[in-house]
């Protein structure tokens, strides 16, 4: 038995928590939904039950709760984090807020396990989530020299907002999420411009990659990252050199037998992965498994997976399945 909190628990990711928390096998005694004063008193349900939403603030975690799980934002994450963590909960945070911190695990269940320096973990980017799951056996089994992503983001993957700026797009409303009109259009703009000339999102695709899979500089990632016009699900053209030579019959046996991947790949009969079949699920969808003729030991591997699930509530439920296991 655990107590669990959801911070949060009004927003998209925070909603699909509930319900994934609602759908797995761990014994929840109590839960505790909180999200900001907006939505204080508003009634939600959790395996069948109403529960009313709290208003966080620092006394929130004065009761005895086991894992926070946090999807409320950055800076209420770097704020409310801490104050969880000193009260004795784990957190669980779905922010960016922490990734990247030295003692923070950045964890995938199918990939690596916590270290609990603190009781603060950080899910990844989920757009990484996604790709390291078939790639931690291909690069355990071959070794990599170099990645290659390029995706196509859904919407959902920005909140209510970018799912609405699609939706209202289609009328000829102006974008209110997004800088341009996303509906008819594809963004090659994803979180904010670096110095380098990179976005934001595409560094924590590259830099998530390297601590999740533990891949020293030696290894060169790159990413392109862009918003399509897609409400759900995001896919990941992935392109990796091997550091060892494998034939396309090996990634597929390897793929096939991976936890928490599934092969769609029957490109004769117009079988492969697609983002309207991957939404409802936690399993990540690779096909169009091929290899690059254009440089040695490199291959393509196209990667769809559901970015509120697997991408983020699944994701952080896993890692409370994960830990609750183990105890
Ligand atoms: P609220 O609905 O009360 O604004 P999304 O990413 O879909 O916009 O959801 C963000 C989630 O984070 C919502 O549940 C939102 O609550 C919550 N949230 C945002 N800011 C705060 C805050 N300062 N304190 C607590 N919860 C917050």
């Amino acid at each position: 038995m655990a107590n669990f909190a959801i911070v949060g628990a009004t927003g998209l990711v925070g909603t699909k928590m509930i319900e994934r928390l609602g759908e797995s096998k761990l014994k929840v005694d109590n839960i505790y939904l909180m999200a900001s004063s907006r939505s204080a008193g508003r009634v939600l349900e959790f395996r069948g039950r109403d529960v009313v939403v709290e208003e966080l603030n620092e006394h929130s975690f004065d009761k005895d709760i086991d894992y926070a799980i946090f999807s409320a934002g950055g800076t209420t994450s770097l704020k409310f984090a801490p104050i969880a963590e000193e009260h004795g909960a784990i957190v669980i945070d779905n922010s960016s807020a922490w990734r990247m911190e030295e003692d923070i695990d950045l964890i995938v269940p199918e990939c690596n396990y916590p270290k609990l320096k603190r009781r603060i973990i950080a899910n990844p980017n989920c757009s990484t989530i996604q790709s390291v799951v078939p790639l931690k056996p291909l690069i355990d089994k071959y070794g990599v020299k170099r990645i290659s992503y390029t995706t196509y983001q859904a919407v959902s993957g920005s909140g209510k907002g970018g799912i609405d700026d699609l939706i209202n797009g289609r009328d000829g409303q102006a974008p209110k999420k997004y800088p341009h009109p996303i509906y008819n259009n594809v963004l090659p703009h994803i979180d904010v411009f670096l110095d380098n000339g990179y976005t934001k999102e595409e560094m924590k695709m590259i830099e998530e990659t390297k601590k999740i899979l533990n891949l020293g500089d030696e290894v060169s990632i790159t990413a392109t990252c862009a918003r399509v016009p897609v409400l759900n699900s995001h896919s990941v053209e992935i392109n990796i050199t091997l550091e060892r030579s494998a034939e396309v019959e090996d990634i597929r046996n390897i793929l096939s037998k991976a936890p928490g991947v599934i092969v769609v790949d029957d490109p004769q009969n117009n079988i492969y992965p697609m983002a309207i079949e991957a939404t409802g699920r936690d399993e990540v969808f690779v096909g169009r498994i091929r290899r690059d003729i254009s440089q040695a030991n490199s291959f393509h591997i196209w990667c769809v997976a559901d970015n509120i699930r697997k991408g983020a509530a699944s994701n952080a439920v896993q890692i409370a399945e994960m830990l609750e296991e183990n105890r």
